[in-house]
């Protein structure tokens, strides 16, 4: 386990940095991150390095036994390098030239750009490979910040027209799948395509100023933006493995999808990420952050470190709400439980200036340590008594959830209905699992599902005849899937497929789709069945059942007891077409049968709200962890017999869980 903060030494003088240290080592910390904005101070003149006084920190840290998480520096070119490579600066759908002053300011295309980079990070990792400090790396900062991923300039432009060549071959092929048939569109060669910048916008609906071009182009230009961020991190990877064998990590931000996080991941040796839970741009739901962690798991396919951890009120120009007590604590294990291995918290002391003066640290401005520190010193005192539950402990799972970031794209694009998100279903669906007291993998559509009881797959739109195959595999062998309005009815050039809805996937599910109505300004319609009633939201599917059996009907409106959810036996398994949103009460119950039929277990008697139960697994044993995330006392019920971790006592069959309280049950094997 690594336990550490964020740390600019180059922030503070000198004489500070002994201190620091010992105020670490005494919390319990093995680990900080250092560098990773610190270009102008390792090269302040072009090719002339000065790693004097990072060595200086290095070694004063070290002494201590803190380790070095080593960020790379590209985040923030120096001014000096800008104003001789202007060419770098990315430009916007405007064609705007995002100049100096914050931060992300380049394109990630740019081969000048990508020269410089493999530059300071050769200096970088040839000058640290031999130090034993470095326990690792970390590429740039949170790629793709800022609006950074999609950039509009010739370089891209340029590169755009090479991507799409070798997907397309011809120019032909790529005109037929696009359908530039459409309002004289067609391109006679791949130099003519453009790249979607500005050419109408409709304020109403709008998430950029291009989203009315072509549906093809677009979605085509989110993946090329995604891999051109993939390829630049890999630039640097392949750089620092040439010198250095320590582990190479990135900073993630958890929900983000600008960048399709699986393809980010699969060349690192692990993930990382920054989680804030509450602050200047708004507060999370605990089921929100719960998510991202899963989401974080699911990319790296095993466990992760949190880079940043909250670890006091944030904010740029004003300031989120303040960590209450035992809050920071909470965030920590709830990090642990569902997957951490390393927790870093951002940041050591506050700043006396740049823009993140107000973002709080452990310490504030004064340096002094008060009731933050002190909370994570007792943290770190409770994580090496833990060590069981956190290094190779996975969380159990039976449940994949599917998260499809060019689906993601696609519904951006064309949400199909203005109050449906493609990220909101997903989270509904994690919410439903939740409330059902139980966990998930979130799993790409490439994964293999066969390890799964339950796939839930909302919202798949995008899809081909291999994926079509596979989750037909998945479901004739036993597996029962769960699926949505919008699934199956794009082909992945993202055109409509002539196939009745639900296109790829109405084999499998046995029904056809007649025609659909969209319910907007919250207006929802009455549903019911044999076991399940409530509310229908968003969108309505109007469906022919066929063979398949009927969970739910319409009884209001126009389309009144026509089919809205079925369930479908094919092969060995079941697939469950879920033709509307639900309110959640009513998702929650159609997810209980399913899980009921397939058999997956539940790790806690359903619902108390705002507990969140996660059960971990290691070697054999099994340990539930119970998160209090209200600042009430709330009551668990629970089965079975269990020791608790941090107390060592014996539990009793109802736990009172004071306000932000965790307890780590193990277990009891019955004699
Ligand atoms: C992100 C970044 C940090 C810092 C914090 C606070 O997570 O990675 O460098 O900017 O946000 O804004
Ligand atoms: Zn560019």
């Amino acid at each position: 386990m690594y336990f550490g903060a964020d740390y600019y030494p180059e922030h503070w003088p000198k004489d500070r940095w002994k201190k620091d240290a010992e105020l670490m080592a005494g919390a319990g910390m093995n680990v900080v991150r250092l560098g990773e904005f610190a270009w102008a101070k390792l090269e302040p003149e072009p090719g002339s390095y000065d790693f004097t006084w990072l060595d200086e920190a290095v070694g004063i840290l070290s002494a201590k036994g803190i380790g070095i998480v080593l960020g790379t520096p590209t985040a923030t070119p120096p001014k000096w390098l800008m104003d001789a490579f202007p060419g770098i600066y990315p430009k916007d759908e405007f064609g705007r030239i995002r100049g100096f002053g914050t931060r992300c300011h380049y394109c990630h295309s740019s081969p000048d750009y990508r020269r410089e980079t493999v530059r300071i990070v050769s200096e970088m990792a040839r000058h640290y490979a031999g130090n034993p400090a470095v326990v690792a790396w970390q590429i740039d900062n949170e790629l793709g910040n800022h609006g950074s991923t999609r950039c509009y300039c010739d370089t891209c432009r340029a590169g755009f027209a090479e991507w799409l060549r070798k997907r397309y071959g011809t120019i032909d092929r790529l005109n037929e799948e696009w359908g530039t048939v459409f309002w004289s569109q067609t391109y006679r060669s791949f130099d003519e395509v453009i790249l979607p910048g500005y050419s109408m916008v409709d304020g109403q609906t709008a998430h950029s100023a291009s989203e009315n071009h072509n549906p093809g182009l677009l979605l085509d230009f989110y993946r090329f933006s995604s891999d051109s961020v993939i390829s630049y991190q890999k630039l640097q990877i392949d750089e620092i493995r040439r010198h250095s064998k320590a582990p190479i990590t990135h900073n993630f931000m958890g929900h983000f999808s600008d960048v399709d996080y699986f393809g980010l991941a699969k060349d690192l040796d692990f993930v990382s990420w920054d989680n804030y839970p509450t602050n200047q741009w708004g507060t999370s739901d605990c089921r929100s952050t719960a998510f991202a962690h899963d989401i974080m798991r699911g990319t790296g396919k095993k466990n992760f470190w949190v880079m940043e951890e909250q670890s006091g009120p944030c904010g740029w120009n004003v300031m989120g709400e303040s960590p209450a007590p035992e809050q920071i604590r909470l965030w920590t294990f709830q990090a642990i439980a569902r997957g951490a291995e390393g927790m870093v918290y951002f940041r050591w002391r506050a700043c006396t200036f740049g823009i993140e003066q107000y973002w709080h640290g452990i310490l504030g401005h004064d340096g002094v340590p008060r009731r933050r520190y002190n909370e994570i010193k007792r943290i770190g005192e409770e994580l090496p008594g833990i060590v069981e539950w956190i290094d190779g402990s996975v969380p159990d799972t039976e449940i994949a959830l599917v998260k499809s970031y060019e689906d993601w794209w696609s519904h951006q694009i064309q949400p199909h209905a203005r109050d449906f998100t493609y990220g909101r279903i997903l989270q509904n669906y994690y919410d439903a699992c939740w409330a059902n007291g139980t966990g998930l993998d979130v799993v790409s559509p490439e994964s293999d599902f066969s390890k799964y009881r339950v796939v839930i797959a909302p919202a798949l739109n995008l899809m081909d005849n291999a994926l079509k195959e596979r989750l037909e595999d998945f479901v004739a062998s036993g597996g029962r899937l769960l699926t949505t309005f919008r699934s199956g009815t794009r082909t992945k050039t993202n055109r409509m497929t002539e196939i009745p809805i639900p296109g790829y996937l109405k084999d499998l599910t046995g029904i056809e789709v007649e025609e659909f109505d969209v319910l907007r300004n919250g207006r929802s319609v009455e549903v019911s069945g044999k076991e399940i009633s409530g509310n229908a939201t968003v969108w309505c599917d109007i469906i022919d059942p066929g063979k398949a059996d009927v969970l739910l009907s319409y009884r209001e409106g126009w389309f009144r007891n026509r089919a809205a959810v079925t369930e479908n036996t094919f092969g060995k398994g079941r697939a469950v077409y879920v033709g509307c949103g639900l309110d959640p009460a009513a998702l929650a119950a159609v997810v209980s049968r399913i899980m009921d039929g397939a058999g997956v277990e539940r790790w806690v008697n359903r619902g108390v709200p705002d507990v969140e139960v996660v059960r971990k697994r290691n070697n054999g044993r099994r340990a539930l962890f119970i998160l209090n995330h209200s600042d009430e006392l709330r009551e668990v019920t629970m089965d079975g017999s269990y020791a608790d971790l941090l107390t060592g006592e014996e539990t009793k069959p109802r736990i009172e869980l004071e306000a932000y309280g965790v307890r780590i049950l193990v277990e009891r094997i019955a004699p």
